[in-house]
């Protein structure tokens, strides 16, 4: 399709929304980009939409074509369903492709997945890339987060393309390397657990104004739209507001009235929690938001619960829980979320040597992706100072946290005096007097333990392991 002095600077596989709008974002940005799809119609339809960016699209007909389209070392970003789909075009490319050429997954791979197709890159070639893209559909379009994984050589090529086509913030670029292998993969995946624990508990104040305080969608996006312009300011509030005040076009409800209360999932999350729990970590308010979408899809078994139990009395006392409180709740369980989130994160660098700069990754989080918030460069700034510590021990945290902690606790407990379920809440709040405390219930676990299978304690009197109790002489 193109001549040799025209060879594209980078190519794109999958045109479909993600895909294709990623390759507008980076003709955008002035780079020369072949793209292909598997049908030959999308492709087609895409360029006759791409108006006069279609000047920096090669489109090819086949995959033949559009290796040689691309300058070598070629570059070639997969936009495809992640799973199987990757395999098999990586499969379909290596026969094509040069050792030095570069295979980027730029889909929500399990970063499991991405350690192999690594391990396999450094055996047979390809080089290859997983990075972690944020943003939605807008912003693929105009600039998302980028979460690099794999090669630094392999970064250092198509790093300036990245960082172009990436959101920024005070002109700095959401995009970077965080490490070898999966390590770009596993930061997306936190931080769609971290969207998951975000967006849950938001829904829970929402659901404590709506159910407890009887309050319209209007009213509660009117609150939303007010702690937007706090230190809660963050794109999933600002999209909570507008979703709470938009009406229906068809009944002229509110949207949120007539929106059926199962929520989807791909799967993000859920990883999310899996790997904390595989890496010994406490992600506890990223697992309830798990397992809270998952009972939102038993619908039929919650309308047996409500048939037999009868739904919760609800109603609160405006005088026990203020809109301020909740507010405050929000603030706490925020910085919870994220100091699981980002120990989760060091965890895993440790465990698996992956370099993973926990400043760097909540500076690229700061725009463009969908936890985005203003928060995050509070937190970029704290994991500079000591990005081993717990953020809640971060000064400006634990100072937000001791202002906050008595609402939080506060809303929690009038939500389970009412019948008002707060799961991520609860368990950020359970999660903060726990690693609060010096003295936790786990020595009864221990005694538990060493009775039915002396597996042995320490002592807090005495050094050393293994201790065992007189169980058997009782
Ligand atoms: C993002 C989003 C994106 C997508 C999620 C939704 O960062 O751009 O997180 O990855 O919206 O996959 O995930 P669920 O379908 O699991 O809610």
């Amino acid at each position: 399709m193109t001549s040799q002095g025209a060879q594209a600077d980078i190519g794109l596989i999958g045109l479909g929304t993600m895909g294709g709008n990623l390759a507008l974002n980076i003709a955008e940005n002035g780079f020369r980009i072949s793209v292909f799809n598997r049908t030959l119609e999308k492709t087609d339809q895409f360029i006759a939409k791409a108006g006069a960016l279609a000047e920096k699209l090669v489109p090819s007909k086949t995959l033949e074509d559009f290796v040689a389209s691309i300058a070598s070392p070629r570059a070639i970003i997969l936009m495809v369903p992640a799973g199987d789909a990757v395999d098999a075009q990586i499969a379909a490319l290596r026969p094509l492709l040069d050792a030095e050429d570069l295979i980027i997954d730029a889909g929500n791979a399990n970063y499991h997945d991405t350690n192999r197709r690594a391990a396999d890159a450094e055996a047979q070639g390809p080089r290859f890339m997983g990075i972690g893209v944020s943003g939605g559909e807008e912003g693929a379009r105009f600039g998302p987060s980028i979460m690099g994984g794999g090669a630094k050589d392999a970064w250092d090529q198509v790093g300036h393309i990245l960082e172009a086509i990436s959101a920024k913030h005070d002109n700095e670029p959401c995009a970077a390397f965080l490490g070898a292998a999966g390590a770009g993969h596993l930061v997306k995946t936190v931080h769609n657990g971290i969207e998951y624990a975000d967006m849950q508990m938001i829904a829970e104040v929402y659901g404590v104004m709506r159910d407890g305080f009887g309050m319209s969608s209007n009213e509660i996006g009117d609150v939303f739209e007010k702690w937007n312009g706090g230190i809660l300011q963050s794109y999933l509030i600002e999209i909570s507001y507008k979703v709470a005040k938009t009406a229906d076009p068809e009944t002229g409800k509110p949207m949120l009235d007539i929106i059926l209360d199962k929520a989807g999932q791909k799967g993000t999350g859920r990883w999310t929690a899996i790997e904390a729990l595989m890496l010994g970590t406490p992600a506890s308010a990223i697992e309830a938001a798990v397992a809270t979408r998952n009972m939102s899809a038993r619908l039929d078994e919650r309308k047996k619960g409500e048939a037999e139990f009868g739904a919760a009395p609800n109603e609160l006392d405006r005088e026990a829980v203020s809109i301020d409180a909740l507010e405050a709740a929000l603030i706490a369980g925020k910085i919870i979320c994220y100091a699981q989130g980002f120990g989760l994160i060091l965890e895993a660098a440790k465990q698996y040597g992956w370099a993973m700069p926990l400043p760097e990754i909540a500076k690229i989080w700061r725009n463009g992706c969908i936890i985005r918030s203003a928060m995050l460069n509070d937190m970029s700034a704290a994991l500079a100072d000591d990005d081993e510590r717990n953020l809640m021990l971060a000064p400006f945290f634990s100072d937000k946290l001791k202002e906050t902690e008595a609402m939080l606790r506060q809303v929690v407990a009038q939500a389970a005096l009412h019948g008002l379920p707060v799961p991520a809440l609860s368990a950020a709040l359970s999660y903060f007097d726990i690693m609060r405390t010096s003295c936790s219930t786990a020595n009864m676990l221990q005694g538990q333990r060493d009775f039915f299978g002396a597996h042995g304690f320490e002592r807090t009197d005495k050094d050393g392991t293994g201790y065992h109790g007189p169980w058997a002489m009782g």
